[in-house]
């Protein structure tokens, strides 16, 4: 049987919410990764040290005791972000950078910051500081069609930024055109992006062909073909630049499969096994160490993990959904689909 070991990765981008969701989906995740990037996007937001250090406490009483796995806190910028709270979060171990919603731009979002222009003392202290910004890479003017929202994203407010702080650290999440891979690759070394399996796997006729799928629609939205080829090739590239951040973002089915369905796909189940797809079918599975494993410590200037992990090749179906309460659950990406790569236990 085929089988690869790699360095225990980390999830450089993960949604795990509260209470039973939480409690749901965190084994998950902790079963495959040594650390993960915690989103602040919780109602209401984590904006401070003492909020996200309360979060971090209860993400690890959530999580089993067997697993050695560590809650990488972040900040959810606002308009009423100080340079305290900046100094606050610099000097705190346990929180790794801010991160920048605009404001009604995702799930979530409306606590976002309105006017870029009006936080510069707090990029300012940020890059003074070495705190890294990670950045929702879309535009909310209800004119820009919601297909060139990062785009026109990078092009009006992010290369803005990068001049103005040009030694400020920047994550791109979610890159899903080859206007952010180009962006992110002509940049010097302190602009990076994280890339999710959905956006290497699937392009935009995933949730429209055939009925409206909506368990593939998150934000930013699928794009089309060229775009998903675009990923595919950064992701194995082998550049430092592009690292692994799952975007994993739990919803209730009901609510997904909905008139107003929500904004995200639900990965963490089987992470590692989704980019070990994507890998494989793009013969790069040789890079995918690099991906999952190095360069998204090396971005965060943390040490790289010790532990290993093997998948195994062999097939293996997804189960419909995950309980969360007695009556509710959680429709994973791939339902009830075959996998061909599998972590060993
Ligand atoms: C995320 C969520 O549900 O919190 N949704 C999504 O579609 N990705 C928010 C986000 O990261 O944009
Ligand atoms: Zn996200």
């Amino acid at each position: 049987m085929q089988q690869i070991t790699l360095t225990q990765p980390d999830d450089w981008h993960l949604h795990v919410r509260t209470g039973d969701m939480l409690k749901t989906v965190i084994n998950h995740t902790a079963r495959q990764f040594s650390r993960a990037i915690i989103m602040p996007n919780l109602q209401p937001p984590v904006t401070n040290v003492a909020q996200a250090l309360n979060y971090q406490q209860e993400i690890q009483q959530a999580t089993s005791r067997q697993y050695n796995f560590t809650p990488l806190m972040v900040l959810y910028l606002t308009n009423a972000t100080t340079v305290e709270d900046v100094q606050q979060a610099s000097l705190s171990p346990a929180i790794h950078a801010f991160k920048l919603y605009p404001a009604g731009a995702t799930t979530n979002s409306d606590q976002g910051v309105t006017d870029l222009n009006a936080i510069y003392p707090i990029f300012a202290a940020m890059e003074e500081l070495n705190v890294p910004l990670l950045v929702h890479g879309e535009v909310t003017d209800p004119e820009i069609d919601i297909f060139d929202r990062e785009r026109v994203f990078i092009e009006q407010k992010l290369s803005v930024i990068h001049q103005h702080f040009p030694d400020l650290r920047i994550v791109l999440e979610h890159v899903t055109t080859s206007d952010a891979v180009q962006f992110v690759q002509q940049a010097p070394d302190n602009i990076a992006a994280t890339i999710t399996p959905q956006h290497l796997l699937y392009n935009r006729n995933a949730i429209l062909v055939g009925g409206i799928k909506p368990h593939y629609y998150c934000l930013p939205i699928l794009k089309r073909e060229t775009h998903r080829e675009a990923l595919v090739k950064a992701a194995t590239s082998g550049n430092p630049k592009f690292f692994l951040g799952t975007d994993s973002a739990p919803h209730l089915t009901h609510l997904k499969e909905n008139s107003c369905g929500c904004a995200g796909c639900y990965s963490a189940y089987a992470a590692i096994e989704l980019y070990a797809e994507a890998f494989d079918k793009a013969g790069a599975l040789d890079k995918l160490e690099g991906f999952a494993s190095f360069y998204g410590a090396d971005f965060y200037q943390l040490p790289r993990n010790t532990q290993q992990i093997t998948l195994e090749k062999t097939d293996w179906q997804v189960p419909e959904h995950y309980p969360v309460t007695e009556k509710e659950q959680l429709t994973p990406l791939k339902a009830g689909e075959i996998l061909h790569w599998k972590l060993q236990a």
